[in-house]
């Protein structure tokens, strides 16, 4: 199997981490990653911050909404919470709409270097974007997009599939996390909608 697909396959949402600090050579290169992501036209509209000092990760912490399906159960506890920031943001100067494309991109390279080198990753859309652009004195020209929360893992989330349809992920008794992912069969189409073998058409 390649290494970028099995990273693929093997990578899940982290929301516990060690209490274990990322070098910031690491942290370098997956913002490395994501400035050679694709983007639309080649524009280039993304920049990042990165946060590791312990101030700016308290003040960061409560601006952001973990794991809605099972709140309060996916917060990280006390001691299990993220390690390093990286905020995505879109220069709304270079580009005045969209962006969110190639920010996504960019979200993916990021959590995918990470899953390589062994770090956990949570994408967070779910934020509190006013506090966070006067925490860190963004300038106006500049969009918070999303949060990745980074930590060595300390939790394995297990993949799924849905029971009874329903695509919430849910925490059983000893704590693990449970995604269940929609199957290949459902999400495939073959030459024409709803068509899934390979002779179709
Ligand atoms: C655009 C986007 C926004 C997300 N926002 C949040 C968020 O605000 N809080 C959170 O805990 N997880 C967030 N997630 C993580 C999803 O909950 C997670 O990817 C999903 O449950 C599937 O789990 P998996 O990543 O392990 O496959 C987000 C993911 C994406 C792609």
């Amino acid at each position: 199997m390649g290494k970028v697909y099995r990273t693929i396959c093997n990578r899940r949402t982290i929301r516990r981490f060690q209490n274990k600090v990322i070098p910031k050579d690491l942290l370098t290169k997956f913002i490395n990653a994501a400035r050679l992501a694709p983007s639309s036209g080649n524009i280039q509209p993304c920049e990042f911050i990165v946060v590791d000092n312990p101030k700016m990760l308290n003040a960061i912490f409560p601006c952001l909404r973990w794991a809605a399906y099972i709140e309060p159960d996916g917060n990280p506890p006390k001691g299990e919470r993220p390690v390093a920031y990286i905020v995505a943001l879109i220069n709304v100067q270079l580009r005045k709409k969209g962006g969110e494309e190639d920010v996504a991109a960019a979200i993916e390279n990021i959590i995918l270097t990470a899953c390589e080198e062994g770090i956990g990753s949570c994408w967070l859309h779910s934020i509190d974007r006013k506090q966070i652009k006067n925490l860190l004195q963004i300038p106006h020209h500049l969009n918070v997009n999303s949060i990745v929360a980074l930590g060595y893992p300390n939790e394995q989330p297990v993949v799924d599939v849905p029971q009874s349809s329903s695509i919430r992920y849910w925490k059983d008794h000893d704590g693990v996390i449970h995604v269940p992912k929609r199957t290949l069969e459902e999400i495939i189409h073959r030459n024409i909608y709803g068509h899934n073998h390979t002779d179709a058409v």
